[in-house]
């Protein structure tokens, strides 16, 4: 079997690649073909493969290419996590943003907006080649911000594209474990966009469990959302919410904290795996080694300055360990060997939720078997979450419709309407700055 990533020169391909090694069962990946525009970064990558399979009998063999249609052809997985325009180009999204006044983050507000501009041409591209050259691949969009470019590619490859998050499981993890409850065993009533979905129950047992956590302030204020957003809010709420809720609930203070950051999370990113990428040009540098300690630096400092700003001190130890990987892989087993499994996914919408269109990509629990992911019908959001939904789905399309059309003034209607962007000027402001630091917004006229 032959699953190929794009951006196979990225930094997280590692994880992938040493979940894959676990995978010892019948009809298991055999080759795996890196795909990426950058040859340095695919033969670095390619070193820290290599030691990881080193102790492992039949690893999946490693290949890599910079041809996309060379790539493409044959797969039956696809993994597409590009990160158009670079690092550089996400700390830029950042500082446009913050020097406006308004969030930069890659997946909210402008940031997210600006980035998804700039990806969305570039994922339709793809998803066009995949649709023409491997018409029996199943897409994973990995691709930040997720929803919106899973909900791009699917206009061109239906429900054969679907888009992973690791937040949503994070979170039902974290709930069903303070709950002393093996999270395997927990039904997760989770619902919304992709970072933007709300936790409305947990059952165990057919047992609705999240009724005791939010009577519990000790317990409530014992993980991370607790930490994040307070006892107090949570029990207004009566939900859980994604943690990316923390730039909407708080984003006076997220903005603030973003503002006064020595560096953005972006730029922190781009040194640091500047740093890795030049240390793998060593031929003597011991890659593995240098890969994990770069990791191990990323994930302690994820979300550092929200924690910081709500108080809520370090990252559990148990929240280090990202999940990505494992996600992909539940989903690609499920699919190829048919084991029936539940997963919080991105596809399109289908009726589940009732508030948005049949092709909305929205992010639900889904039944996955050799078909497919199936949203499985949800309850209702309370209004004010629907609210939210409602007006981010909107943002989506307009940014759908501008990198359709080529429409600057679309683009300003993006930004203009997104519920973190305070006014039509901050818009144009935005699309100005936007433009001027990114080759890739030159297609807006
Ligand atoms: C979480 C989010 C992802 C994000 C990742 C890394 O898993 O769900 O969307 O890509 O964190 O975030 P970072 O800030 O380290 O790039
Ligand atoms: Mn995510």
């Amino acid at each position: 079997m032959k699953l190929t990533i794009l951006g196979g020169g990225g930094f997280r391909v590692p994880l992938v690649y040493g979940a894959l090694l676990t995978d010892r069962g019948e009809g298991r990946v055999t080759d795996v073909v890196l795909h990426d525009l950058d040859d340095g970064r695919l033969r670095a990558v390619a070193r820290v493969l290599a030691e990881q399979a080193a102790a492992v009998p039949d690893a999946p063999r490693v290949t890599a290419t910079t041809d996309l249609d060379e790539a493409l052809r044959g797969a039956d997985f696809v993994f597409s996590a590009i990160r158009v325009g670079g690092l550089e180009g996400r700390a830029n999204d950042e500082r446009v943003a913050l020097e406006q006044g308004v969030l930069g983050q890659e997946t909210v507000g402008a940031g997210g907006i600006a980035y998804g501009l700039r990806t969305v041409p570039v994922a339709v591209d793809i998803a066009r080649r995949a649709a023409r050259l491997a018409p029996d691949a199943w897409v994973i969009n990995f691709t930040n911000p997720a929803g919106l470019v899973t909900e791009a590619m699917s206009r061109h490859l239906g429900d054969r594209v679907i888009g992973i998050c690791d937040s949503p499981v994070g979170l039902g993890r974290r709930i069903a474990r303070v709950l002393g409850a093996d999270p395997k065993q927990a039904w997760i009533d989770y619902v919304g966009l992709n970072h933007l979905g709300w936790v409305r129950g947990l059952r165990i047992a057919g047992r609705d469990e999240l009724p005791r956590l939010l009577a519990d302030p000790d317990l409530l204020g014992s993980f991370e959302e607790g930490k994040l957003f307070g006892v107090d809010w949570l029990r207004s709420l009566g939900a859980i919410p994604n943690e990316y809720l923390h730039y909407y609930y708080f984003n006076r203070e997220t903005v603030r904290a973003y503002q006064q950051a020595e560096k953005t999370r972006g730029a922190f990113l781009a040194d640091q795996q500047a740093r890795f990428y030049e240390e793998m040009r060593d031929p003597g540098a011991a890659a593995l080694a240098a890969w994990d300690r770069t990791r191990a630096e990323r994930e302690a400092t994820y979300m550092a300055e929200n924690r910081e700003s709500a108080g809520a001190g370090e990252r559990d130890a148990d929240d280090l360990s990202g999940g990505y990987e494992k996600v992909a892989l539940a989903l690609m087993r499920a699919i190829a060997r048919d084991e029936r499994t539940t997963l919080i996914l991105n596809v399109r919408n289908q009726g589940a939720l009732s508030v948005l269109d049949a092709d909305a990509v929205i992010e639900v629990p889904c039944l996955v078997d050799s078909g497919g992911a199936h949203p499985v019908a949800v309850a209702p959001l309370p209004e004010h979450a629907t609210g939210l939904v409602c007006a981010v789905k909107g943002v989506e399309r307009e940014v759908l419709a501008a990198a359709g059309s080529g429409s600057r003034a679309t683009a300003v209607k993006a930004f203009a309407l997104h519920p973190l962007v305070d006014s039509v000027n901050i818009a144009r402001k935005l699309v100005e700055g936007y433009t001027d630091v990114h080759p890739g917004l030159a297609y807006l006229k």
